[in-house]
């Protein structure tokens, strides 16, 4: 049984190793398609995650090349060593929903010190019929379709080389992870796919998105409540909504979000480029340190904004300001094409007001025929230095 012959290989590959104590150590395969040969590899995956787990020495779970349907999955640490995905091949969630009865993700990764995730395949979140492209608004009870990554508390990981397409939801979600690294990372979905957020990231630390290209049709990279050192860098962002901050203060005892550094980015075709947005009214929190350098805004309709009156589906009281404070936020050497008037629009809170924001090389022309180009400004006075195009406000 193929089971069987994963572990004599294992263990000769042990051996192998233990005899050789100079050699750095190589890791212990464990192939799903070893595992079985069901349609849906999920079963196989599960399996093969648990012998690797298990394995006192690094290991890898092995997709090999080819196509495969993989239903819902969780798989959990803490694991005996440095564990591995490897996806050569092509991972297809279920079309339908009703397969996600019970989930509220495609796969998720649960507990796992020394993770690599990489091997160039592509995980289809197969998200692209109309069915599965809703939007819960304002309805409690609506049921949210599934997030295609979900990494929970991962720690000292990198996910490298891997494409993510077509999620019904979010393509990944972090949630209490500590330094863990994208790098070259690919996300494509249609740019009118609903909520198909490319990276969101909350109560995390220590995070790094580099040289990736995401397309989505949402945020690219959006940043949740209790971001901290988050290095997002060389990503490329087209179509979707750019990157974001928020939004903030929806609910009660948010951790701050601080010590963002976005730079070397280029932002194409999106809605908005670089964002922070909170909930007026509600409730309290903070945004700090956050820095925005070298970046390329290429047909953008909100190249650089500060929402503090964010109220989607009309959910709230426009009136009443944010409670969210907002400082140390700088804006330097981004330049570009805005496809509205309102290149720059810092609309900060009237009880909070920004405090020690810093824009500096602004270039942002204005592509249509509705006037010049604007730089709009309510409760904050930035510092400016260089040349700042449009006017400063
Ligand atoms: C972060 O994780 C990487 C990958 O596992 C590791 O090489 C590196 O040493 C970790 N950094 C820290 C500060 O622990
Ligand atoms: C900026 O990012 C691009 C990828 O978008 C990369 O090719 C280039 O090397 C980066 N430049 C610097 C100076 O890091
Ligand atoms: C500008 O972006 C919009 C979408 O926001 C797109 O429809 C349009 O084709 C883009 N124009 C160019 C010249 O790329
Ligand atoms: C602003 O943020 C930077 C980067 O985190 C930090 O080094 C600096 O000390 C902060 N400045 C203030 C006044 O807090």
């Amino acid at each position: 049984m193929g089971l069987m012959k994963v572990n004599v290989s294992a263990i000769f590959l042990l051996l192998f190793l233990a005899s050789r104590p100079d050699v750095k150590a190589e890791s212990v395969v464990f192939d799903v398609t070893k595992y079985g040969n069901e349609e849906d590899i999920c079963k196989a995956f599960k399996s093969a995650w648990e012998d690797a787990c298990a394995s006192t020495s690094p290991s890898t779970v092995l997709i090999p090349k080819g196509t495969y349907l993989l239903g819902p999955v969780i798989i959990s640490g803490p694991c005996k060593a440095a564990i591995e995905i490897q996806v050569k091949g092509k991972l297809q969630a279920p079309e339908d929903m009703s397969e996600f009865e019970g989930f509220s993700s495609w796969i998720t990764l649960n507990y796992v010190d020394q993770f690599t995730l990489t091997g160039g395949g592509t995980f289809d979140g197969q998200g692209k019929l109309a069915s599965n492209q809703r939007t819960c608004g304002k309805d409690k009870h609506c049921k949210l379709p599934p997030v295609s990554l979900k990494f929970n508390f991962i720690t000292n990981g990198i996910v490298h080389d891997i494409t993510s397409t077509d999620s019904k939801y979010f393509h990944a979600h972090l949630l209490g992870c500590k330094n863990l690294t994208f790098q070259h990372f690919t996300i494509t979905a249609h740019d009118e796919s609903l909520n198909t957020d490319g990276i969101h990231i909350g109560r995390s630390k220590d995070i790094k998105i580099i040289d990736s290209d995401i397309g989505t049709g949402d945020d690219c990279i959006s940043l949740g409540h209790g971001s901290r050192q988050i290095t997002i860098e060389g990503v490329t962002c087209a179509p979707g909504h750019g990157i974001s901050i928020g939004s903030l203060g929806k609910s009660q005892n948010e951790e701050s979000v601080s010590g963002v550094f976005v730079k070397n980015c280029t932002i194409s075709n999106t809605q908005n480029g670089v964002r922070i947005k909170s909930w007026p009214a509600l409730f309290g929190g903070l945004a700090s340190d956050i820095h925005f350098e070298d970046i390329i805004m290429k047909n953008v309709s909100n190249p650089i904004v500060i929402d503090q009156v964010y109220c989607p589906w009309n959910e709230c009281n426009k009136k009443s300001p944010s409670k969210v404070s907002i400082r140390n936020v700088s804006f330097k050497n981004i330049r570009g094409t805005s496809r509205t008037p309102v290149a720059v629009q810092l609309s900060c809170s009237k009880d909070i007001p920004c405090k020690e924001v810093e824009v500096a090389n602004i270039d942002l022309r204005y592509t249509g025929s509705e006037g010049p180009a604007k730089f709009q400004c309510s409760n904050v006075q930035p510092k400016f230095h260089g040349k700042i195009n449009p006017s400063k406000c």
